[in-house]
């Protein structure tokens, strides 16, 4: 009788192990309850950063969603953030590619979406050989302030025909051109008309299709229907884009065969380092990274502006603030140099605070685990989808004092900045990931607001009661409603 007990407290606790290994170290974090087939999808409703908000507060800082055939773990607290960008950055780096990119010829070149590889290194090598260094954007400010002189041409205009102006229109235009003089060294659209060449349809479509909820992207069966048309819109943008930059390549691989002088852009660097490269970066990697740019690069920055805008224009006494820090080192030729703006203290402020509260990508794009990865005490598979939400971690109230107000003082003297050290305040995210083109971003936005501020008046057509803060989701957060407002021209 004594040797069975024995036999079966042993036989108990070997099970009772089996139990820890099996639920305790492989279960996911926990989460809602889902339907059967559509998973969570009825919670996750119009605006996923809002209601995965909601749902963290319920089930946590780590918490799991199923969509579909999609399993994602989302993260919504700095040190969540930090598990997946910093700790485990080199396993949860992948991507799931939609549906709607695979119609880009070649997206499997893509460095917004190929997995954390070889390619994708000497692609960010690429990249960053010309936008990250300052020297190099430097050399290109007289193009910038430029389009930025064209700009303002234009609000001239409009403040003698007494015009309203749409401005994050104006600003999706003003940084489509200074994507494209940092790139190809010219202009690709202009301010009056709807459209130049296509370049802001291409963009727009591509930013829209490529940022819609695809029901084939959580059940792949469908893929082959496209039944909301989204590969069939995408292709015609993608092909659009590939043919004109295919165009751009070829007419400046003759400039430089005329051995006329180099242009000294992105294209030139990107061509010099294909020829350093010649095994690993080819023409169509080039051709991708061009179309690359224009997506991540445009909308991003004139979004960003156009919110900062609406912040200033319903506070004037942050908007007269900024006039004034903008006054002190407007030149006597009455021209605001991107040199001198990028060290003024308290647009710099207003900048990161509107990254802040509206946050322009507000779930990251979304990371993928290249393998199985232990995440706080959970153990997350392979081919998981990994979402961190940095806007609900951006208005926290535990990370952040009245975090629903707009105080560009908050970041005043203060060492928080958008360079992902800061895990309350990821806008541009963190690790390997991380968006390359935070200097131009920064040089572009900066020069917008700082413009928009210094030269006008502006009149909103409402009270600013009225104004409307809402936001729809999709590659960008974007205004619900645009705005507008008539500029009087003052300096
Ligand atoms: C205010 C402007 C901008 C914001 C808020 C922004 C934000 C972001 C974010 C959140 C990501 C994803 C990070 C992640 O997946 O963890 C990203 C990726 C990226 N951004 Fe930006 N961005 C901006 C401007 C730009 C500009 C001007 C460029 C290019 C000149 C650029 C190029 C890219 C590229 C190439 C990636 C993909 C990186 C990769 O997957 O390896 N972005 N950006």
């Amino acid at each position: 009788m004594e040797l069975i007990l024995v036999l079966f407290s042993i036989i108990f606790f070997l099970f009772f192990l089996h139990c820890i290994d099996v639920y305790g170290k492989r279960s996911m974090p926990p989460g809602p309850t889902g339907l059967p087939i559509i998973g969570n999808l009825l919670d996750i409703g119009q605006k996923p950063h809002e209601s995965l908000a909601k749902l963290s507060k319920k089930h946590g800082p780590l918490m799991t969603i199923k969509l579909g055939s999609v399993t994602s773990v989302v993260a919504s607290t700095p040190d969540a953030a930090r598990d997946i960008l910093q700790r485990n950055d080199d396993v949860c780096s992948g991507r799931i590619i939609p549906d709607a990119v695979t119609s880009l010829e070649n997206y499997d070149t893509s460095v917004l979406w190929i997995p954390p590889n070889h390619e994708w290194r000497t692609i960010r090598k690429a990249v960053n050989t010309f936008l990250t260094h300052s020297h190099k954007l430097d050399t290109l400010r007289d193009l910038r302030e430029n389009v930025v002189e064209g700009m303002l041409d234009f609000l001239k205009e409009s403040s003698l025909k007494n015009e309203v102006v749409n401005i994050g229109k104006l600003a999706f235009g003003v940084a489509l051109n200074q994507m494209s003089n940092t790139c190809l060294s010219q202009n690709v659209t202009n301010y009056e008309s709807d459209d130049i060449g296509g370049f802001k349809r291409a963009v727009k479509t591509l930013m829209e299709v490529d940022g819609k909820f695809n029901i084939a992207d959580i059940f792949p069966v469908l893929k082959p229907l496209d039944p909301q048309n989204l590969r069939k819109q995408a292709k015609a943008a993608y092909g659009w884009f590939d043919d004109v930059i295919e165009g751009f390549i070829s007419e400046r691989l003759k400039h430089r065969n005329s051995k006329l002088p180099r242009f000294g852009d992105m294209l030139d660097s990107m061509l010099d380092f294909s020829e350093d490269n010649a095994a690993d970066f080819s023409i169509i990697h080039i051709k991708t990274l061009l179309v690359d740019l224009f997506i991540a690069g445009t909308e991003t920055s004139s979004n960003t502006t156009e919110w900062a805008m609406t912040e200033l224009l319903l506070n004037p006494t942050m908007f007269s603030r900024v006039r004034e820090e903008v006054s002190s080192i407007v030149g006597e030729d009455g021209k605001i140099k991107e040199a001198k703006i990028l060290e003024l203290p308290y647009l710099h402020a207003v900048v990161k605070e509107t990254m802040r509260l509206h946050l322009s990508v507000p779930l990251l794009a979304p990371h993928k685990t290249e393998k199985e990865v232990k995440l706080g005490e959970y153990l997350v598979p392979k081919n998981t989808q990994i979402l961190v939400n940095v806007w609900a971690i951006a208005r926290d109230q535990r990370y952040w004092e009245k975090p629903l107000q707009f105080m560009p003082e908050r970041f005043l003297g203060k060492e928080v900045d958008y360079k992902g050290q800061y895990f309350q305040f990821l806008p541009f995210g963190s690790g390997r990931r991380m968006c390359p083109g935070i200097p131009l971003a920064h040089r572009v936005v900066s020069l917008m607001v700082a413009s928009y501020v210094y030269h006008f008046d502006w009149k909103l057509t409402h009270a600013r009661e009225e104004m409307d803060m809402n936001d729809i989701f999709g590659l960008t957060l974007l205004r619900a409603t645009p705005l507008v407002a008539t500029p009087t021209l003052v300096n």
